[in-house]
């Protein structure tokens, strides 16, 4: 570990400490990744009542509250080792969702390794920054869990695409010119919170959109076992705020079928779950209203998928592109795909290698590479 402090030339971005790790990957070659923390401030008003079903997309101004915070940022930021090293121009913001951290990208277990979309992306010449949300992992943690909603995260997002483009976030790291995000569940919603929020203005070159598709309010079948963390493990989480919650079986996120994916993975899977704030599960509609965004998306999902892709909504794909392409008017191209036998957690059963190639095929035409 090497801690030190760096103030770049703008004062935008401060990296204030970084462990160095290799991940070896199957082919022999090697990527490198760094673990930061980067410093975000958002200035971004938020609905005052965290069950507001829209989260403020909706709202009046007297509805709204003022958030001006700067959080720390958790990332695991992972290059290409390889001369001529990747592709320097493009990078993919990964995002996870609720209750999962920046593991969902690569879990940090050897059993699983062949299971790491950065390592599987790296090995392709794709860097990436996976992050956890504020409120989450290793990141800032809010005392009160109301200032955590999705338009606080979608601007966290927001700016670190910013950062990501303007300032070089280690030494020798050149600004990156394309910022492709991946969203995966309600850190898709977040990212589309975003798109609707800022339309036009959004500082993503892409958007792939994977565990979250557009169904009406309702009909999502309700997640297990969700409780307030501080109730789920006392010793972990006893001091947290209530409205920090989580949930004690997350089965729905796997394929029905048991063989779809390794018996060991639900083991795995309990032992890295996080929490989340209340919003995330209140706010559901924020992904029911359209959006001016004009780049292009893909929305990805496991015809498994327990939740999105219940009662065979995923089976016709030619109506379900229909469904989804409404809400996305000024989108450059929009692309629909159903992952054959992959569940919700598309990374982590027997098919992600299906989706990791679809991920990178999406980013490399987003990037124009
Ligand atoms: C703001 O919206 C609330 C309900 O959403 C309504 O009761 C109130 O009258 C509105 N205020 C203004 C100024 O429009
Ligand atoms: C918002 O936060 C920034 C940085 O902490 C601070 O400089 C600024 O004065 C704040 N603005 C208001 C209106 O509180
Ligand atoms: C959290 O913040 C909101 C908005 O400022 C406030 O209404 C609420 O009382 C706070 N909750 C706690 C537990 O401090
Ligand atoms: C988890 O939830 C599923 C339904 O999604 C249920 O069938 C299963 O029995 C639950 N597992 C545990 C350990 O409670
Ligand atoms: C990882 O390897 C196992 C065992 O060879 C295989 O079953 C699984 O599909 C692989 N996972 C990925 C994502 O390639």
């Amino acid at each position: 570990m090497l801690p030190f402090l760096l103030r770049t030339g703008s004062g935008a971005l401060a990296v204030l400490f970084q462990i160095f790790l290799n991940i070896h990957l199957a082919s022999g070659q090697s990527c490198g990744c760094s673990s930061l923390i980067i410093p975000v401030h958002v200035d971004v008003l938020i609905p005052k009542d965290p069950a507001d079903s829209f989260g403020g997309l909706k709202s009046n101004a007297s509805d709204l509250r003022r958030l001006n915070e700067t959080y720390d940022v958790f990332g695991v930021l992972c290059r290409p080792n390889t001369a001529p090293p990747g592709n320097p121009d493009a990078i993919q913001l990964l995002v996870h969702g609720f209750t999962y951290t920046n593991q969902y990208w690569s879990p940090p277990i050897e059993e699983f390794r062949n299971y790491s979309y950065t390592a599987f992306a790296c090995d392709r010449g794709l860097s990436s920054l996976a992050i956890d949300l504020v409120g989450v992992g290793l990141s800032s943690r809010p005392t009160n869990a109301s200032d955590v909603q999705y338009a606080t995260n979608a601007a966290v997002l927001s700016q670190l695409a910013r950062h990501l483009k303007t300032v070089p976030i280690l030494p020798r790291i050149q600004p990156f010119k394309k910022v492709i995000a991946i969203g995966h569940s309600a850190g898709s919603a977040t990212l589309t919170y975003g798109a609707i929020a800022e339309g036009r203005q959004s500082p993503f070159d892409g958007l792939i959109l994977t565990g979250n598709l557009n169904i009406p309010p309702g009909t999502l079948p309700s997640l297990p076992g969700v409780m307030s963390a501080r109730d789920d493990t006392p010793l972990r989480w006893g001091g947290l705020d209530p409205d920090y919650i989580t949930t004690n079986n997350r089965s729905l996120f796997y394929p029905a079928n048991p063989t779809s994916f390794s018996p060991r993975m639900l083991t795995f899977d309990a032992f890295t779950k996080d929490v989340g704030p209340i919003s995330s599960q209140l706010q559901g509609s924020v992904t029911t209203l359209a959006s001016e965004y004009s780049g292009p998306i893909a929305k990805v999902a496991g015809s498994e998928d327990q939740g999105f892709c219940a009662a065979e909504k995923c089976v016709d794909v030619a109506a379900l592109y229909a469904r989804e392409r409404v809400f996305w008017p000024k989108a450059r191209s929009f692309e629909v795909v159903v992952a054959q036998g992959s569940g919700h957690d598309l990374n982590l059963d027997f098919f992600a290698k299906g989706p990791f190639n679809t991920f990178v095929r999406l980013v490399e035409q987003f990037a124009g590479l």
